[in-house]
């Protein structure tokens, strides 16, 4: 999703010209009398009130007046019978993905999918289509279907195409195929990477049984403003409970037919969401990422919250430098089978003897700053990104950032993952990263000079474990330094032990 602000103005105002007072309310009013309808609502509300006392269990509730069909949500039919003690676990197996694509981008695009698709066995989901392409079983990519005909929804955006309605979509269609226990819809574009194990320990805080909206932002403040800071963005990923799934496939039609002039399809998607009450959950692993050049700054300081999806990977630089898009994430593959519920979290600590500070993004990169830097200023996102309309402007984001170096000489020297292994013996993960070897500005600090330093290699071992506790950064020691090198050590924090020196 892009805008330039006049567009987005635009927009705004279109829609306003354009959505007349939403249909419900109209639909409500029509033909009865002001007196009536409180009569109604009045009849309603002790109804109500009466059957909820009678009733003991919550999904009994059946709303006895009102003439929204879709509203009325009697989950007593399919609610599966695997509440309490004992329940398997939400897994992969569980989870159905709907993935939106287009004919246009498909060779491309498909390359992204192979990263983290794993084969029908182990997962299943759909790529919907405009147009029929040519696909290869051996290829390993999920079942292709093409969309169905939209050309009777109304679109009305002038800014946007009417594609979205069909993707909008994508979630009835993928539900009304009717596969079996399923606990949820997970959505993405082609060009979204999912890191498939941390969505699942997400989806796990969550009882599937409930109606559930999961995703996250825009990282740009004014996409949030145009659309919406309740809105799960699209390409980020976002996962609908089975239940909520079976509800929005009972109204979704009616309610795109009632937003004509939205944009997108998450807009879509969020209007319906409205309308059936139902609030955005965010998580913050579901990576929209509406910035355009390095995402070093985000990536090197990750949230304290498993990396769950990667998305707009067409329109940043590779993640590692010197290498191609898919060949840059394949790298990232490497460590996320090792520990993917460590992957890209930081880890902060210090080299007392020379007076660095080094910053840890497992399985990603490492920083290297001369002088003490705080905590609180490393775990804040560096600027090496511009905004969503191309300009470095700090005022532009929906979260603190910091410029890159508030001093010539506390610019980091990076280092970039390139070796990643397990070993056995010690079940410890063993990772080097490599020097990026850029210019750095003249530093006339009396004090040892990280520019001679070639690599750093970092001993952790892999905790599938570490979000079932409560968020904690990890620790790291830098365990020896040369001059040339550094070996860290990243783990649980001992007892007592703070990032301090
Ligand atoms: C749950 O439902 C399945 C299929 O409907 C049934 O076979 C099973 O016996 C049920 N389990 C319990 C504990 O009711
Ligand atoms: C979609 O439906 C319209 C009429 O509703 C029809 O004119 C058009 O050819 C259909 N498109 C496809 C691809 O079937
Ligand atoms: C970039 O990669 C090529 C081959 O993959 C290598 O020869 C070259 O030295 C690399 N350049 C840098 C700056 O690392
Ligand atoms: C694994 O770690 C042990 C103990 O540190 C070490 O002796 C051994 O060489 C390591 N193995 C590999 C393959 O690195
Ligand atoms: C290695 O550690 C992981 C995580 O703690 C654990 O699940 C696994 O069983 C361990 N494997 C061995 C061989 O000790």
């Amino acid at each position: 999703m892009k805008l330039n602000q006049k567009d987005s103005d635009k927009i705004i105002w279109d829609q306003m010209r354009s959505n007349p007072p939403p249909i419900l309310s109209t639909r409500v009013t029509n033909g009865y009398p002001k007196l009536m309808l409180y009569l109604i609502l009045f009849v309603c509300a002790t109804y109500l009130i009466y059957t909820l006392k009678l009733l003991n269990t919550h999904n009994n509730i059946i709303l006895p007046c009102t003439d929204h069909q879709d509203l009325i949500l009697s989950t007593r039919n399919s609610l599966p019978n695997d509440t309490g003690p004992g329940v398997e676990k939400t897994g992969l197996k569980h989870i159905v993905f709907g993935i939106a694509a287009s004919a246009k981008l498909w060779d491309k695009r498909k390359e992204y999918i192979k990263l983290w698709w794993k084969k029908e066995d182990k997962m299943r989901g759909i790529v919907w289509l405009d147009n029929p392409v040519k696909t290869r079983p051996e290829e390993g990519l999920p079942s292709v279907r093409i969309s169905g005909n939209t050309s009777h929804f109304a679109y009305k955006n002038k800014q946007g195409h009417r594609s979205a309605i069909r993707i909008s979509r994508i979630v009835s269609e993928t539900v009304r195929l009717g596969m079996g226990d399923v606990r949820w819809f997970v959505m993405g574009d082609d060009d979204t990477v999912f890191v498939t194990e941390n969505l699942v320990r997400v989806l796990n805080k969550y009882d599937h049984n409930q109606y559930w909206y999961i995703g996250s932002l825009s990282e740009s403040h004014l996409q949030n403003i145009y659309f919406s800071y309740g809105m799960a963005y699209g390409g980020g990923g976002f996962a609908i409970s089975y239940p909520l799934a079976m509800a929005l496939v009972k109204m979704q039609d009616r309610c795109i037919q009632r937003y004509p002039g939205l944009y997108g399809s998450d807009d879509r998607m969020q209007a319906c969401m409205a309308e059936l009450g139902v609030p955005l959950t965010k998580e913050l692993g579901f990576h929209q990422y509406d910035v355009y050049g390095n995402l070093f700054g985000l990536l090197a300081a990750h949230p304290v919250t498993p990396v769950v999806s990667l998305h707009h990977l067409d329109v940043v630089e590779p993640i590692f430098p010197n290498m191609t898009r898919v060949q840059a994430l394949q790298r990232l593959m490497q460590p996320m089978k090792l520990d993917s519920a460590g992957l890209i979290q930081q880890s902060i600590c210090y080299d007392q003897s020379k007076g660095w500070t080094v910053s840890v993004s497992w399985g990603f990169a490492i920083q290297v700053f001369r002088g003490i830097l705080s905590p609180r200023e490393v775990e804040m996102p560096s600027r090496t990104f511009l905004n969503w309309y191309r300009r470095a402007d700090y005022t532009a984001y929906a979260f603190n950032t910091r410029p890159v170096a508030r001093n010539p000489c506390q610019k980091p020297f990076v280092f970039y993952m390139n070796k990643v292994r397990l070993n056995s013996t010690t079940n410890v993960t063993v990772s080097e990263y490599a020097r990026h070897r850029v210019p750095h500005p003249v530093c006339k600090w009396k004090m040892t000079d990280p520019s001679n330093l070639d690599k750093v290699v970092v001993f952790k071992r892999p905790d599938p474990q570490l979000w079932d506790r409560s968020p904690r950064r990890n620790c790291c020691r830098v365990l020896k330094s040369t001059k040339k090198g550094l070996v860290v050590d990243v783990g649980l924090c001992r007892e007592d032990e703070i990032t301090e020196v």
